[in-house]
């Protein structure tokens, strides 16, 4: 295929919805009753609450549903806590804004007319901007989000983030992921800012923008949700999921406790003390012992050593997988997680049977009432501090904010500072980038060069993933070229061009960027972590006949050694999102690449698990690795 680019559509999105705002807040009149009085202490409102709560209204407050479960019998007869949406869990295919809190505040109407008239709380995974979401914003998955280093950045990407979760009337998004991942063949891997757990550290400051910054003088470990343009958020997975032996998902994490303490924890502390409302569990094991049935970690150390005063949460059917083999013996299932200090459950599905196994194990005294009402009081605390007993209901107001120009900028600065140069010219003297804007004629291949389903990766529109231009509004690399280059320069695109038709065409150079297909949780799970087919061979073509900076679009480190000699230039984009212009940016030197490795780049896959400070660390690019470049055009 060769389209000029006189003759190119662009699919470069400027999506300001421009609606006006039709706020809909009700206001819940003042009531003799304590706990509908904004004025009383989030504890009294709390403790008068919790007194007026049948055992079933207080186990259905734990209770967090799929919304595909949910209808007004549901809610009203369970005092359902929480719903959320799952992955492609979505009211329609590209739901606009106003379906989004349509549904939501059907929902809440229903909560409403239960008999206590407790709000529920909605949650999504906006995990890389609202993810889910048609013509949201979505940024640089956290591996990109950690080569950049900036957590000023990233706090900035967490308040946007807020802004567009709410712009669809939601409330709560379980992000931040504050995973360190040890092992790339974990298919989690780029949800982890780094395999350094400072690095991870600094960037809970993710929190601060996505709930606001909690005021000084705050007790220790008392959530913190400031306003309705910001919403709830989840650190997870606790504690040691990107540690699992040979990266395998939901695997047993294998380290000692000064290991797990030093490794796989520094994010928490943190993220408490930045005023988190969740922490979310994880499906992992430590030592053997499954993290959803960890008394000692979730109760002892998370409750009551950091003194964690928020909902623990568990993850999408976490509790189902405690037995083994997973999903028998549900009952026990329940008695364990919660035993073990969980409070909401993310069932998503089975709310009768966790409701009856519950009210089994509380009538026969092996679950004392204290352990349910300390899960009920920590839910009823978030949502009075959120204030949504006062705004149960979402409002229009923050619509035009999904998508805007504002975040479409903050996610194309993330990109260009996410970009990792690894290699410039065959010779220091002589580097290739930054490109010329002006040229006679160009070659864009590779299978990622045109599909912004790819460049966001999985989590994007569904939960593993697309493929394609026609999913979301967005800017692919080859848009963003055609963007950048002068309109007298020719640009031709092909997917996978032969040696011969390289050669021919006499190009002054050609970018080049393949990588890998979308994946998730599992299916993402590698043990050879190549580029994928044809991409190798794509690189090979066309570096073999012309000068080449080649892009690689992954999650993760892949297998590039083999490849490495031909290219003339080597960028790691990781999974940009949808502002591809970030890309054209720094390749064509409006900016310089100042981006770093946030994790060790490996030679061969068995050298896994290969972190740095490690004795024989013999990377083919150290964790820290990135070469600069200084701006040449005028801005
Ligand atoms: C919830 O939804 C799932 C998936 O649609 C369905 O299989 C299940 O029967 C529903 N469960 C209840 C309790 O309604
Ligand atoms: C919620 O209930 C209120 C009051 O009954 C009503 O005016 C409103 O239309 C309802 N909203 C939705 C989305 O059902
Ligand atoms: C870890 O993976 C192995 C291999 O698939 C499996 O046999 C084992 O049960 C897993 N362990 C846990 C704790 O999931
Ligand atoms: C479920 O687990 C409990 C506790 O280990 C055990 O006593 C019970 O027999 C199990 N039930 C079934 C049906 O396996
Ligand atoms: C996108 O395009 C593909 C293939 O051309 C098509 O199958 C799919 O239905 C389209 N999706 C949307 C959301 O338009
Ligand atoms: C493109 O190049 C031409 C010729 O050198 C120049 O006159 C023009 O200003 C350039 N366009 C841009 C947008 O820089
Ligand atoms: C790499 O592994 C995946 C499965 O994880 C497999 O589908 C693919 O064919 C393998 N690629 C190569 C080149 O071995």
């Amino acid at each position: 295929m060769i389209i000029k680019t006189n003759s190119f559509v662009l699919l470069v999105g400027l999506v300001c919805l421009c609606c006006c705002a039709e706020g809909t807040k009700i206001k819940v009149k003042a009531h003799h009753v304590k706990y509908k009085n904004p004025k009383e202490k989030i504890n009294v409102r709390v403790e008068d609450l919790l007194a007026r709560m049948t055992l079933k209204e207080k186990l259905g407050q734990m209770a967090q549903v799929d919304r595909g479960n949910i209808t007004a019998k549901v809610m009203k007869e369970y005092n359902i806590g929480s719903v959320l949406s799952g992955g492609e869990s979505v009211p329609r295919t590209q739901a606009t804004p106003r379906d989004w809190i349509d549904m939501i505040n059907k929902f809440q109407n229903w909560s409403l007319a239960s008999r206590l008239g407790i709000p529920m709380i909605y949650g999504i995974d906006a995990v890389h901007g609202h993810n889910n979401v048609y013509k949201a914003t979505m940024f640089p998955h956290n591996v990109g989000l950690g080569a950049t280093r900036d957590p000023e950045l990233v706090k900035r990407i967490g308040a946007a983030t807020a802004l567009e979760v709410r712009a669809t009337g939601i409330q709560y998004s379980f992000a931040p992921c504050v995973s360190v991942c040890r092992d790339p063949r974990w298919g989690r891997c780029y949800e982890s800012f780094s395999e350094d757990p400072n690095i991870v550290k600094q960037m809970t400051d993710f929190v601060i923008g996505l709930q606001g910054e909690i005021p000084a003088g705050s007790p220790k470990g008392v959530p913190y949700v400031g306003g309705t343009d910001k919403v709830a958020g989840s650190a997870k997975h606790y504690v040691g999921d990107g540690g699992t032996t040979k990266g395998i998902n939901e695997n047993d994490t294998v380290i000692d406790w000064q290991g797990l303490l030093n490794i796989h924890m520094p994010g928490y502390p943190e993220a408490i003390a930045k005023g988190v409302a969740t922490v979310m569990v994880s499906y992992s094991s430590w030592n053997g012992v499954k993290m959803h049935a960890n008394h000692d970690l979730v109760t002892k150390y998370l409750k009551d050593t950091l003194k964690f005063k928020g909902i623990v949460i568990s993850d999408w059917l976490g509790v189902d997988k405690i037995s083994n083999p997973p999903f028998t013996n549900y009952s026990n299932s329940v008695l364990l997680s919660i035993q073990a200090g969980l409070d909401m459950i993310m069932l998503p599905y089975n709310y009768i049977d966790f409701v009856k196994f519950l009210t089994e194990h509380v009538n026969n005294k092996r679950i004392p009432m204290s352990r349910i009402d300390d899960a009920v009081r920590r839910i009823l605390s978030v949502k009075f501090m959120m204030g949504l007993f006062e705004n149960p209901m979402s409002s229009y107001e923050y619509i035009p904010r999904l998508g805007c120009q504002e975040h479409r900028d903050l996610g194309r600065e993330a990109v260009r500072k996410s970009l990792v140069l690894l290699k410039n010219g065959k010779t220091p003297t002589a580097p290739l980038l930054p490109l010329p804007k002006k040229a006679n004629r160009i070659l864009v291949a590779g299978t990622h060069a045109n599909n912004l389903g790819y460049q966001c990766g999985g989590w994007s529109l569904t939960w593993q993933g697309v493929s394609g231009n026609n999913h979301t509004v967005g800017t692919t690399i080859l848009g963003a070229i055609a963007s950048a280059v002068n309109e007298t320069t020719e640009i031709v695109f092909s997917l996978n061009p032969d040696t011969n038709f390289v050669k021919a065409n006499k190009f002054d150079y050609a970018v080049v960027a393949v990588g890998e297909l979308p994946y998730a949780e599992t299916k993402g799970d590698s043990v050879n972590l190549t580029i994928a087919e044809p991409g190798p061979s794509i690189i090979t073509n066309v570096c073999g006949a012309v000068k080449c900076a080649v892009i690689v679009v992954s999650g993760r480190p892949v297998v590039i050694e083999p490849y490495l000699s031909s290219m003339d230039a080597l960028v790691a984009a990781w999974l940009p999102g949808t502002e591809g212009q970030g890309v054209a940016d720094v390749l064509y030197g409006d900016y310089g690449f100042t981006g770093k490795l946030p994790r060790t780049w490996f030679r061969r896959v068995d050298q896994l698990p290969m972190n740095f400070g490690e004795k024989n660390y013999d990377p083919l690019l150290p964790f820290g690795f990135g070469l600069t470049t200084q701006p040449v055009n005028k801005r």
